[in-house]
């Protein structure tokens, strides 16, 4: 245990002191090098690449990649002859030894570079699951923090001409002061879970970017373009030729050049999910994006989108892989899970718990599905403590800053399922805060609380109700709260008293696919199918409902589901099984969703 916090504060202090340089906004539209592919690992449960016997930290660890000079040279590790797995992936699909398995694992991959004058060389993570330790030929490259958002380190000096190497420490022990903590359902997957590619940019380049409407603007296309050096005068050009708009624009002292337009864009929505290419470019570089224009606001019980009364027909989505399990992270993935979630109808996409792979995000706007993108600030996490709550606010202002050019998503949430209480309420409103200042375009939610009463008085009342845009609250009727039968929903009332929408973010219960009994035998997908015609009937009565996302798209693996020859180390509770098989359950959403004017 000593080795293990001694580890975790040697690579805290580090990050800290390391703090990722800036994110390079829309990384896979610059010049890039996949690093995808074979890379070398060793399993390292006693961190012997990263300490010695006295627990000091080695001077030659595994990160040098040592090679033996001389026939009688002790060097007791060797990438080269260890085994290979193709990233991404999480280590527990991967390989059976590590399906359970939690500590470190060291990654090696060789790669060739051409070093170039007035240009930057970064190597960029989507992400890794949990703690990242970067070098290169040796080198430390920096540390990162946190299991789903990217990092990139600015590599430009530590490469040679020809051939180089990394080497990747990743560590996915739990943590009480982590964020997600050391209890979730859902499998802690760990690895480079998400693509690697090196970046060459000019010395002097386009950082980041916003190019969105107006908040609540359909006629004002607003925004701005930063560089990564406080340099004026820089010459940039916007463009969005369907559109006929190329404005120029020159950047201030800070390298920051800010931009509206007039312009009557086609709007995105679900039924017409148009997206515009834009281009931003100056004398040495061009970057395209492919940009969904479209407004989101409340008013009242409402949620509108372009201005008009929309209902989100949902389904909450882990970002595990159909059919193989193990993390998702490519195109077929998304458009496999993504594909699902339309033939049920959907226009609307909870991406739990944590920010999904960037390509699932882009994907869901191709496919004109709303998204809600969500921080792991799960359960019971150490609300009082503050590396705990700037863990927190480093994700919120990743997921933040990857993605506020997505269209699609309409919503971020800051929490699932927290427990009342000053600290707590304290971390959550101090967060909401931070994330307006963040984005004020998008609407705040984060997953309530049930509180049920007595004669089947169910109230959802939250100090931070306050603090969201949304009224949103996971509800388990029939599976965990009740009788255990849905009889209980057919008598529920409700009590939110609150002007806001609501929105239910989970409901659901388990089946084993294939399972078939009377629909008051648990595990059954009748049982299921009756839970959820009785939870839609009773959810459809409520006042200002405004959209469901029931839990869950698609079995997952959990270590907290041990009912061996039904549960088997999964959470039942997809509507699709974990081989994509449809239950009887997921026929009652479809039919529901057709109701609604989506
Ligand atoms: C909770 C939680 C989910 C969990 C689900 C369940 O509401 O938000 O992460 O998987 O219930 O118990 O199945």
């Amino acid at each position: 245990m000593l080795k293990r916090t001694l580890t975790c504060l040697l690579i805290a202090v580090s990050t800290y002191l390391n703090a990722d340089v800036p994110l390079i906004t829309n990384v896979s539209a610059r010049n890039i090098t996949s690093l995808n592919g074979k890379w070398n690992y060793i399993v390292d449960p006693l961190e012997n690449g990263f300490l010695d016997y006295r627990l000091e930290p080695h001077k030659n660890g595994f990160f040098k990649n040592q090679k033996p000079t001389n026939p009688s040279q002790l060097i007791e590790y060797n990438f080269d002859t260890s085994p290979h797995m193709t990233i991404p992936s999480d280590w527990n699909t991967k390989d059976e030894k590590l399906f359970f398995y939690e500590g470190s694992v060291w990654f090696k991959k060789d790669f060739t570079h051409q070093k170039k004058t007035n240009n930057k060389t970064y190597i960029y993570f989507g992400a890794v699951n949990y703690r990242a330790s970067v070098y290169i030929n040796g080198e430390l490259a920096g540390h990162h923090i946190g299991g789903y958002t990217p990092f990139n380190f600015d590599i430009t000096d530590l490469l040679v001409e020809g051939k180089n190497f990394v080497v990747v420490r990743v560590n996915n022990n739990r943590g009480k002061d982590e964020v997600p903590t050391v209890n979730m359902d859902w499998w802690n997957y760990g690895g480079i879970t998400r693509e690697v590619m090196l970046v060459d940019v000019p010395s002097v380049f386009v950082e980041d970017y916003q190019v969105q409407l107006a908040k609540n603007n359909k006629g004002l296309i607003a925004g701005w373009v930063k560089l990564n050096a406080a340099k004026a005068g820089e010459a940039i050009v916007v463009e969005i030729p369907e559109l006929k708009i190329k404005q120029q624009i020159k950047t201030d002292q800070n390298g920051l050049a800010n931009f509206q337009i007039k312009a009557k864009p086609i709007l995105w929505s679900p039924k017409n999910p148009k997206i515009y290419e834009i281009v931003v470019s100056k004398a040495d570089e061009s970057i395209t994006d492919q940009i969904a224009f479209r407004t989101i606001e409340t008013k009242g019980k409402d949620i509108l989108l372009n201005g008009e009364k929309i209902f989100l027909s949902g389904i909450s989505v882990h970002e595990e892989a159909p059919y193989r399990q193990g993390r998702a992270w490519s195109k077929d993935d998304a458009r496999t899970l993504l594909g699902w979630a339309k033939e049920m109808g959907c226009n609307f996409v909870r991406l739990a718990h944590y920010p999904h792979n960037e390509t699932m995000v882009r994907e869901a706007e191709k496919m004109g599905l709303m998204v809600w993108s969500e921080i792991p600030v799960y359960w019971t996490i150490s609300w009082t403590n503050e590396g705990t709550y700037n863990n927190a606010k480093k994700q919120l202002h990743d997921m933040v800053y990857r993605d506020k050019n997505r269209g699609a998503v309409v919503i971020w949430s800051i929490a699932n399922e927290t427990p009342h209480g000053e600290a707590r309420d304290k971390f959550l409103s101090n967060l909401a805060t931070y994330a307006r200042t963040l984005d004020n375009t998008r609407l705040l939610s984060m997953a309530m609380e049930v509180n049920h009463l007595p004669n089947h008085v169910n109230v959802v009342e939250d100090n931070m109700n306050e603090y969201v845009d949304i009224i949103s609250f996971n509800e388990y009727m029939g599976w965990y709260d009740g009788r255990g039968t849905s009889e209980d929903c057919r008598v529920a009332t409700w009590k939110i008293p609150y002007n806001k929408p609501i929105v239910v973010s989970e409901f659901g219960g388990d089946a084993l696919q294939g399972l078939y009994g009377d629909k008051i035998e648990r595990w059954t997908e009748d049982f299921q199918e009756e839970l959820y015609i009785r939870n839609v009937e009773m959810l459809s009565k409520i006042d200002g409902l405004a959209g469901v996302s029931p839990w869950i798209l698609k079995d997952f693996h959990s270590p907290r589901r041990q009912l061996f020859g039904i549960q088997d180390w999964f959470n039942r509770k997809g509507l699709i099984s974990d081989q994509g098989i449809k239950k009887k359950a997921f026929y009652v959403m479809q039919n529901w969703y057709k109701t609604k004017n989506n």
